[in-house]
């Protein structure tokens, strides 16, 4: 079950090509496409004719050609040639999402179409930003996209399972301060006169101790947006004052099946200094961090497969991402019952 009436992540803009590409989202196969005019288009991937893949066409003027008998179908889904017949008889179409291209990512809706608006689109307009230098990647994952969402909102897990990369020894005793919104939550901490985590220390260039802060938002359902930062010891608020690493990072999961997730992420940075170098070395850190988390979590999804039945029990430490199952199961109810899931008017 996928809460459906939300903007996910479809991929990088630049995937999108003339080429046919196809993938999967909430357990629908879907063609995106760029047609001649430069428009990103996300269609059914089953030719209404016979159920050949339109992935296996060819992009034309006019849309895209099934390899199959050549039908045609134009941007919006609707069959504009059949080879051999004058008439289209009325209903020849294949369904088309709402496709929006910004921030260089390319946003897909899922849901009822009549609801898309982009206003609802999360901003990331870091990514790519000149005054930003952006590291970026994507990852397959075996595991349902609930698992990722319960790692990245417990950060408890930094310091045991990414050693050499984010650890943090004050992180299990750092609660953060957690408050809802109607679109999700927000997490605060601030972690004061603390060694920097290997990746902060490298990043920042700091031999010192220092003051650590993470600003998080959870877009429901799926979004992690993770301001981080360290700035040496001193007085004040750190994420304001000068001197400081900035880590503008987003998580951004889109489900595939009920056991596999697309995971795309960006990382904004604004270094203390000038290192042009520094980004691919950070871009490394986060790679193999997210490496880390992908080698726990897809183990915990094959010992659930096992026995599926099995509670799990919850912790202290589980506050903010049992928050967050329990909006995804309210906004999951309210789609079943036909209203519109954002935003949520009522939370635990
Ligand atoms: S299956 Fe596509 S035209 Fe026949
Ligand atoms: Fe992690």
């Amino acid at each position: 079950m996928f809460v459906k009436n939300v903007w996910y992540v479809a991929g990088n803009a630049v995937e999108c090509t003339h080429t046919p590409l196809a993938r999967t989202f909430l357990n629908e196969k879907v063609v995106l496409f760029r047609t001649a005019s430069g428009t990103a288009v996300a269609l059914e991937d089953r030719c209404c004719h016979r159920f050949a893949p339109l992935s296996l066409g060819d992009v034309e003027d006019r849309g895209i050609r099934c390899r199959y008998h050549g039908m045609v179908f134009d941007q919006g889904g609707q069959c504009v040639e059949i080879p051999g017949q004058d008439q289209i008889p009325p209903g020849t179409c294949v369904k088309s999402f709402p496709l929006v291209e910004r921030h260089n990512l390319l946003w897909i809706w899922m849901g009822d179409p009549a609801l898309a608006n982009p206003d609802d689109i999360v901003d990331v307009h870091w990514n790519g930003a000149t005054d930003w230098p952006t590291a970026s990647g994507y990852i397959h994952y075996k595991a349902n996209y609930q698992l990722i969402a319960d790692n990245l909102l417990d950060f408890t897990h930094l310091t045991f399972v990414h050693r050499t990369t984010l650890a943090n020894n004050a992180f299990p005793n750092a609660r953060p301060e957690i408050t809802s919104f109607e679109r999700g939550i927000k997490l605060n901490r601030v972690i004061r006169d603390c060694d920097p985590s290997p990746l902060h220390g490298m990043a920042g260039k700091f031999n010192c101790k220092v003051d650590f802060w993470n600003r998080q938002v959870w877009w429901l359902p799926s979004i992690f947006e993770n301001w981080a930062g360290s700035v040496p010891t001193g007085d004040g608020e750190p994420h304001e004052r000068e001197g400081g690493l900035h880590l503008r990072h987003f998580s951004l999961l889109t489900p595939e099946t009920e056991q596999t997730t697309h995971y795309f992420w960006l990382q904004p940075c604004q270094f203390p200094h000038e290192d042009a170098e520094m980004i691919e070395r950070v871009g490394q850190g986060i790679a193999t961090a997210f490496a880390e988390d992908r080698w726990i979590i897809e183990a915990q999804q094959e010992v659930i497969n096992r026995s599926p039945e099995a509670k799990m029990r919850a912790m202290r430490n589980d506050a903010a991402l049992g928050r967050v199952r329990f909006m995804i199961e309210r906004l999951l109810e309210q789609e079943a019952q036909g209203a519109r899931t954002i935003p949520i008017t009522q939370v635990a």
